[in-house]
Order: C-alpha cells, then sequence, then structure tokens
C-alpha cells in the first residue's frame, strides 16, 4: 500500500505552483562554470591557491535592496533577516546587514530555556541542533553588553510555505551565486543545515517527522514506516537522502529502500516527479545519494508495513555495578561479540559506552515476545552471570511498536557543541575481530569520546538484487553496527583546540575504528565531515555514478554539503567562512 508521508502539501498546491520554463537556465554553460557570468564570482586568494567564491553581503556581487526586496514579494513576504537565537539576549546583534538592537527580557528568557531543547531548536528558523558548525556565537546570556556576531549563521532565510517559494529561493540564489542551504529540522551532525552567510530555505512547514509515524499510526489497521531512532529527524530531507537508518532496518532495510516516490525541485528550479519510472536517475541519486546534493524534496511516499507487537530490554551496567574496569571490558567484549547474532535473530539494539558504564535501551525485538527475546538475550546474560557481574535490566511488552518506540526511546538534547565521526563495524570484523574493535573503542572512550552503538544490519531484510536499487554504500548492507564518535569542543574554542579536537576525531577516535574494521564503511548522516577517501567511505562502488548524476543535475553546483558527490573543487576557505571552488 502506498501512503503518503510527511507533506502537507496537497496535489492541488503542486499543480498551481509550477513554474514556467523561465526558471531554466542553459545547463552548459553552467558545466564549464566557473565563472558564468564572470561578475557573479569573487576571486580570493587562500593558502596559496585561487578561488572562484559565492556572493556574501559586502560583494559587489551581492543583490541590492530592490532584487532582496522583489524577491520577497515573490515568495509571499516569507523573507527574512536572520539573528542568530541567542540574540534577544544581547544588547546590539552586529551582523553584516548593520547593528541592529536585538535585546528583549522575555524572548531572552525563553531561549535561554528551550535553547537544550530539540524541539525548540527545530522550530527556529536557522538554528543547528549542534551548535559547534554555528561557531557558538552569541549563545544566550546574562551578559547583555556581550558581542552577539553572526558566527556561521546564514543571513536570511526563505520561510517557504509552497514549492513556489522554494523555486523562487532556488532562482535567486543561482542566478546571484550565493551560498544556499536548505534547512528542514537543524539535526544535521555535519553542519549542513548551517553555512556563514548562506541564503537559507527553511522547509520545515512542509512536514513533522513526529506527525509521519502517527499519521502511519493513525491508519486503519494502524501501519508503521521507518524512521530514525529519534522521532524530531525529518523523514523528507536529509534522513532518505543519506539512506536512513532505524529500529526496522534490521527487518525492513533503510528507510530509502522504502521510498516509492519523492517530487523535487531541481537545481533549474523545475518542479518533478521522480520514481522508479520517472526520472528513475535522480531517484536513484535521491535515496542514499547524500543530502542537499540532487534537488529539494518537496513530497516523499514511502511503503508503510503493519504495525506487531513488540518487546524491549534495557540493561545497565555502571559503576554501581562494579568499579573493576577490567571487568567492565570484559562484559562489553562479551556484550559486543554478539552484534552478528543479535542483528541475525531481527534485534535493533541502541546503546552508549564509557569508561565506565553502558547503557541498553533499548535491545528492541519487533514481532516478538517476552520469552522469545529472553531466549535470544539468554547466551549474553549467561555470561555476564558467569562473570559474576551485577547489572540492571528490564524487560517489557507492549501490544505494538508504535507504543514501545514512545516508551522506551529517549529523548535528545540540543545546543550542545561537539564534533561527530563514526564508523560501521562489518559482520566479519565483528566475527575475526572483537576484540580489536572494543580496544578501539576502549581506546576511544579513554580519550574522551562519547560512542553510541547501534546495532542493526540493513542487508538480510532487502533481497540482494534490491541493493543497488538505492544508491546507499553496499558495504552498508554488510554491517552490523553503526557507531557514532562524538568529541566534545566548543564551537567558538580558540582555534587551535578546534583543530586539535577535529586531529582527535579523525586521526585518532575514527581511525582507530577504521583499522579495526576494515570492511566497513562510513555512514554519510552520522560522519566525520573530513573523513579520509570520503567518495569509497560513503558510497563504496556507487561512487562513480553517483558523480555523473551530480554533473547531470546540478554541474554549478547551486546546492552544497560537505563531502557529498561532486564536491571536490570545493572549499570553505577562510576558517569555514566562504564557499569556493578552487581554480587554476
Ligand atoms: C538526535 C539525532 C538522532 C538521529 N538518529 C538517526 C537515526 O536513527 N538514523 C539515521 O539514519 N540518522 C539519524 N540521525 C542523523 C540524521 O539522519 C541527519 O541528521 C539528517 O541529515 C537529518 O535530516 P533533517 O532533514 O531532519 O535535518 P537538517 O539538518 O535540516 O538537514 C540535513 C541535511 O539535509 C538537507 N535537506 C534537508 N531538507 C531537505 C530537502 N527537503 N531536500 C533536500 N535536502 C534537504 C540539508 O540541506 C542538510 O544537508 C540523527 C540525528 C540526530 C541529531
Ligand atoms: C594549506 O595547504 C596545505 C597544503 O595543501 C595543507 O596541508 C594545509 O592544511 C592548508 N591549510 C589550511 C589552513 O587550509
Ligand atoms: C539593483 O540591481 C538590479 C540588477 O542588477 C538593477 O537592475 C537595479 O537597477 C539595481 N537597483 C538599484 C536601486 O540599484
Ligand atoms: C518581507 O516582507 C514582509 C511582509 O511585508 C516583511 O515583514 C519582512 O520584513 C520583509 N523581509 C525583508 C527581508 O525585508
Ligand atoms: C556596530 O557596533 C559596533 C560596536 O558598537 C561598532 O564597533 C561598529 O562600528 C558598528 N557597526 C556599524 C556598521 O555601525
Ligand atoms: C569562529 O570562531 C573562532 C574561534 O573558535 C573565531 O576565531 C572566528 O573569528 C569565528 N568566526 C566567525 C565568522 O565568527
Ligand atoms: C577485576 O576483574 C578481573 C577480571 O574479572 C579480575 O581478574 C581482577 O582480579 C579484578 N580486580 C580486582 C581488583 O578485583
Ligand atoms: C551493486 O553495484 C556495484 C557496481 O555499481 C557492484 O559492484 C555490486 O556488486 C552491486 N551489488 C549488488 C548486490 O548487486
Ligand atoms: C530493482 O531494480 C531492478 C533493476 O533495475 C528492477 O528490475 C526491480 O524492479 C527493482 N526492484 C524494486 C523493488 O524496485
Amino acid at each position: 500500500m502506498k501512503s503518503l508521508i510527511s507533506s502537507l502539501l496537497t496535489a492541488a498546491l503542486l499543480l498551481t505552483q509550477h513554474l514556467t520554463a523561465s526558471a531554466q537556465t542553459d545547463t552548459d554553460t553552467l558545466a564549464n562554470s566557473p565563472p558564468s557570468p564572470p561578475q557573479k564570482w569573487t576571486y580570493r586568494k587562500w593558502n596559496g591557491s585561487n578561488y572562484a567564491c559565492k556572493c556574501y553581503a559586502g560583494d559587489a556581487c551581492w543583490p541590492n535592496t530592490s532584487q532582496w526586496s522583489q524577491l520577497n514579494s515573490t515568495v509571499g513576504g516569507n523573507l527574512r533577516v536572520t539573528t542568530p537565537p541567542g540574540a534577544p539576549c544581547y544588547n546590539t546583534f552586529q551582523g553584516p546587514l548593520g547593528n541592529v538592537s536585538t535585546y528583549n527580557a522575555a524572548q531572552c528568557t525563553s531561549v535561554t530555556a528551550g535553547f537544550p531543547s530539540e524541539q525548540f531548536q527545530i522550530d527556529l528558523p536557522i538554528a543547528g541542533l549542534w551548535s559547534y558548525f554555528t561557531n557558538d556565537t552569541c549563545r544566550p546570556t546574562t551578559s547583555r553588553t556581550d558581542t552577539c556576531t553572526l558566527g556561521h549563521y546564514p543571513v536570511l532565510v526563505i520561510m517557504a510555505k509552497t514549492t513556489g517559494h522554494i523555486q523562487a529561493g532556488i532562482n535567486f540564489a543561482r542566478d546571484n551565486n550565493l551560498r544556499l542551504i536548505i534547512r528542514n529540522t537543524g539535526h544535521d551532525f555535519l553542519g549542513r543545515s548551517v553555512g556563514w552567510g548562506a541564503l537559507v530555505i527553511n522547509t520545515h512547514s512542509f512536514q513533522d517527522a513526529i506527525t509521519a509515524l502517527n499519521k502511519a499510526h493513525a491508519l486503519t489497521p494502524p501501519k508503521i514506516m521507518i524512521t530514525g531512532e529519534c522521532a524530531t529527524v525529518g523523514v523528507a530531507g536529509g534522513l532518505p537522502q543519506g539512506g536512513g537508518h532505524g529500529p526496522w532496518t534490521t527487518l525492513k532495510g533503510f528507510l530509502a529502500d522504502t521510498a516509492l516516490e519523492f517530487e523535487v525541485i531541481t537545481a533549474d528550479g523545475q518542479l518533478l516527479t521522480t520514481n522508479a519510472n520517472t526520472n528513475s536517475d535522480l531517484f536513484w541519486a535521491l535515496r542514499g545519494g547524500g543530502p542537499a546534493a540532487f534537488a529539494v524534496i518537496v513530497s516523499a511516499s514511502y511503503k508503510t508495513f503493519d504495525d506487531v507487537p513488540s518487546t524491549g530490554t534495557t540493561l545497565n551496567i555502571n559503576t554501581a555495578h562494579t568499579t573493576n574496569s577490567t571487568l567492565f571490558w570484559q562484559a562489553f567484549t562479551a556484550f559486543h561479540g554478539y552484534s552478528n547474532y543479535f542483528t541475525e535473530k531481527g534485534l535493533y539494539v541502541y546503546y552508549e559506552v564509557g569508561t565506565t558504564s553502558l547503557h541498553v535501551q533499548p535491545f528492541l525485538a519487533i514481532g516478538k515476545n517476552v520469552a522469545q527475546l529472553q531466549a535470544i538475550l539468554k547466551p549474553l546474560f549467561d555470561d555476564l552471570d558467569a562473570m559474576g557481574l551485577m547489572y540492571d535490566t528490564t524487560t517489557k511488552t507492549y501490544s505494538t511498536y508504535y507504543d514501545l518506540y514512545f516508551d522506551m526511546f529517549e529523548g535528545e538534547m540540543a545546543g550542545n557543541s561537539a564534533l561527530t565521526g563514526g564508523w560501521t563495524m562489518g559482520k566479519a570484523d565483528v566475527a575475526n575481530n572483537n576484540a580489536g574493535i572494543v580496544s578501539a573503542l576502549r581506546n576511544a572512550a579513554n580519550n574522551g569520546a562519547i560512542l553510541v552503538g547501534h546495532m542493526w544490519n540493513a542487508g538480510q531484510g532487502v533481497p540482494a538484487s534490491e541493493w543497488n536499487n538505492t544508491s546507499v554504500n553496499p558495504k552498508l548492507r554488510q554491517v552490523s553496527e553503526k557507531i557514532i564518535t562524538v568529541v566534545i569542543v566548543s564551537g567558538n574554542a580558540p582555534l587551535s583546540m578546534k583543530a586539535a579536537a577535529q586531529q582527535k576525531l579523525t586521526y585518532v577516535v575514527d581511525a582507530g575504528l577504521r583499522a579495526a574494521a576494515p570492511n566497513g564503511a562510513a555512514y554519510i548522516n552520522e560522519a566525520d565531515p573530513h573523513q579520509p577517501n570520503w567518495q569509497q567511505a560513503f558510497w563504496g562502488t556507487n561512487y562513480p555514478a553517483l558523480l555523473k548524476l551530480r554533473q547531470k543535475w546540478d554541474p554549478a553546483g547551486v546546492f552544497y554539503a560537505v563531502s557529498t558527490p561532486g564536491t571536490e573543487n570545493w572549499e570553505q576557505i577562510e576558517w569555514e567562512t566562504r564557499l569556493c571552488k578552487k581554480v587554476q
């Protein structure tokens, strides 16, 4: 059954907002850019190389007031000059378009309270949930005379309400060579939903991730669809474009595997339908080829599945149970050694591990009862008991997965600053080198990294003949675990400290995991933006085809997100600010 998920658009709206051919540009010209036209680029030298850069406030090519106000009327008055979320706590916001008085006691109180809340951040026009990539500028404060600047936030935002607004934003950004950011929920771990000096198109009014699951649940009989483990990740934005794993992945694959159709707007401003028969090459690229790289999704249709009774178990081992770290890591080694076994039995397992604590919530068994889950977990608990180890565990069963999801999965925080990275563990790696993987994780934890594990297998629920129907790296079908690595660092720390944190993430923490699990790969949505050899790590054998499709569908680089196909020559020069293309 086909169920239209996540889009608040009606079919009528889609039709009436279709733009005319006037929005199209000459793709042959674009293919040779830059420069095209020359006055739309600013040329800069950086670190010994020449760059052609997008247009920013203060550059001669930045649009004038009348051009902006014309855009504003095209988008129904939904264009806004942005201020950082914390600006109401400061007397003055010193922005690129001038100084603005921003202090507002009531708004300051509300943003201070809301800043750590995921939903509060999601609903803001431009915020990123991981503040590192905003440069951590202008955080809520009680010192109103401190300086509030733009940091790496965008300059203007279109709060898009219709596909026509999105088309107008894409056309304006392309014609004026502006840095363009598509911003949905702001969950992005790699900083891809913020960008210095950019124009943002905020698509959030088009969808609601919580509604997506609720919408499927409201069908008769109730259905489920694949979502992330976190209910607030958008289901029609970055998630399917990166692949999208979740609690059902062991049973049904990635969200991208379940996509039936995307309605999109391309870099030339056209509204297109993409599915297995129409624009099928673009449809393939959108199913795992990387967010903000090929087109903007405005509506998505996914397969749904019958909901079923489900059971979850939690496990905690921490200093309340043992302070013997040898024993603790022995227990973790036993737990981790079962990754292949758990996923073969159909489980999904979500956990966090640090130097002295393991928190598993939950071991998830969809379609299984308490006795069945306990039988699957028995070997693990026998091992723990044999070690003479204490632990806490609880098991709960529910009449639907939907009920379990909202009860057992824990909420997430926002407003924290950190770098994230990660790697997946091949089934062969777990089978041959569990001790090596555990030792790499232990070393990462000892280096201060926070580690979040997700055991799933995206290959066993999807026939191998269909793995390549999406552009997700085929290697991700043969892993049994995804680890997210988190290195805490403030976005306004001295540049040398930020560089050291990046170095630690890439060359200590993640390097250890890569070496221990050579059969793994990297997952584009939960990864180090500076992942070495990223083309292979993210897409493997699918990369050459994705590169060709990027050249076909976005030859000029209207869209940009770090480490997505075709961005080899693009860089954010001048300390992660100006987006530029290297030229000879
Ligand atoms: C708390 C938390 C839990 C997570 N859990 C999971 C999980 O279980 N499984 C998983 O796979 N991932 C998970 N993720 C990672 C998630 O997949 C990415 O953060 C994803 O990019 C979020 O997409 P978004 O559209 O919600 O967010 P945004 O940050 O708004 O956008 C992310 C990227 O997609 C682009 N984009 C957004 N909307 C569109 C659109 N309509 N068209 C084109 N491009 C668009 C943006 O430009 C940006 O590059 C989690 C992240 C967080 C913070
Ligand atoms: C400058 O270029 C060199 C050589 O390519 C590179 O190693 C270095 O990281 C670059 N520095 C910056 C700040 O980009
Ligand atoms: C703004 O720019 C447009 C396009 O270059 C130009 O036609 C127009 O005259 C300019 N308007 C002002 C007020 O400078
Ligand atoms: C766009 O128009 C609306 C409605 O007239 C106005 O409130 C808003 O300030 C304008 N935006 C900009 C950037 O001028
Ligand atoms: C903005 O305010 C700062 C601090 O008072 C001042 O240094 C700067 O010159 C002002 N900028 C503009 C454009 O007025
Ligand atoms: C970003 O933060 C660094 C400190 O970490 C600072 O040196 C730099 O000036 C900031 N850049 C912007 C654009 O705010
Ligand atoms: C810690 O646990 C290990 C492994 O079980 C054991 O060999 C060792 O004796 C324990 N150390 C202490 C101090 O109890
Ligand atoms: C997927 O396609 C790649 C080439 O693009 C090929 O190497 C791989 O074997 C294919 N995998 C499957 C399962 O068909
Ligand atoms: C997967 O792709 C193959 C080859 O293009 C096609 O024949 C098949 O119908 C596709 N399967 C699905 C479920 O889309």
